[in-house]
């Protein structure tokens, strides 16, 4: 039986990252210890108003929340907020959140639970990775320091959803996402669209949200995208929910790199598939645990359930 983790959330809540921590924080046995988030859907101090907001809903309101990151590492930003809201939450309109961020920031937060709690933080990042790469930049033991990663993140067999080939949050910043997939990680899980394709909220499943403060919350930020797209693909829950209980998954283990040069594939996640040739050692790097496919019955029955569990 594995040990309950420890988790650091990195993220850049929009509607689907709040859900995460909202899943999260509603199992006693993990320990959210803190919070970052990150340019991605929304600008970086945004997404931490928004993470502020979710666990305050959640009864967490001590878990401290550092802002980092407020572009990607080479390229311009452009937000989500088409899809998430102008103010990433699907324009519910929620009051300001009693909390205010840390004075740290994401990266040193990232750089010091890890160095203080040698291979016992799992991260879970659920934004694009420019914290995690420049972490990885000031520290380079961070993959023997960290228990493991679990990325949302990448469309390794199937289409994109932010180009033909590549996903948001590894689209918003390529390179980043390139250093992080070839560090030596003690376990990297990438939980993409592969799978997050199967985790999809239907208007019943999202009526019947409720009970709680946090399914009242969760069904006003929701309501927007019901209305517009009649369904809610979960992607950032499902990353959380395969950290807590990896049985909801199966798993490939390949190597993975992102396309930096494409003019149609920049961002595309790109396994290595080949069982005959060995890499050349430019190309070699470690496997990553991809995640193909998915339990999505059970995992939506445990998100309804998890979200109506709040007193
Ligand atoms: C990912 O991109 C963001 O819009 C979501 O929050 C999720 O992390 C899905 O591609
Ligand atoms: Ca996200």
């Amino acid at each position: 039986m594995e040990r309950p983790p420890l988790v650091l959330v990195d993220c850049d809540t929009g509607v689907d990252d709040a859900l995460a921590i909202l899943y999260l924080a509603a199992d006693p046995q993990v320990e959210i210890l803190a919070v970052g988030t990150v340019d991605g859907n929304v600008a970086a101090e945004l997404g931490a108003e928004n993470s502020l907001r979710a666990l305050e809903v959640a009864g967490r309101p001590t878990v401290p929340v550092a802002i980092g990151a407020r572009a990607p590492l080479l390229q311009e930003s452009r937000h989500a907020e088409h899809f998430h809201g102008q103010d990433g939450l699907g324009d519910s309109h929620l009051p300001p959140p009693g909390g205010r961020p840390t004075d740290e920031g994401a990266v040193e937060q990232m750089l010091r639970l890890a160095r203080s709690r040698p291979g016992e933080v799992s991260l879970l990042a659920l934004g694009p990775l420019t914290n995690v790469a420049l972490a990885l930049g000031v520290e380079p033991r961070l993959p023997e320091l960290l228990r493991e990663v679990v990325i949302m993140g990448g469309a390794v067999a199937c289409p994109g959803n932010q180009s033909p080939w590549a996903e948001f949050n590894i689209a918003h910043d390529p390179e980043a996402a390139e250093m992080v997939l070839r560090a030596r990680w003690r376990r990297c899980t990438l939980v993409g669209l592969d799978v997050t394709g199967e985790a999809i909220l239907e208007p019943a499943g999202h009526q019947r949200l409720g009970g709680s403060v946090a399914a009242e919350f969760a069904s006003r930020i929701l309501a927007q995208q019901m209305r517009t797209n009649h369904r809610f693909e979960l992607c950032d829950p499902l990353a959380a929910a395969i950290l807590v209980d990896r049985s909801l998954a199966t798993f490939q283990r390949l190597p993975v790199s992102v396309d930096l040069d494409g003019r149609h594939t920049r961002g595309a996640t790109v396994a290595d598939r080949r069982t005959t040739l060995a890499p050349t050692e430019e190309e070699a790097r470690p496997a990553v645990e991809i995640a193909m496919a998915v339990a999505a019955d059970r995992f939506l029955a445990e998100f309804s359930r998890r979200l109506g569990s709040y007193g």
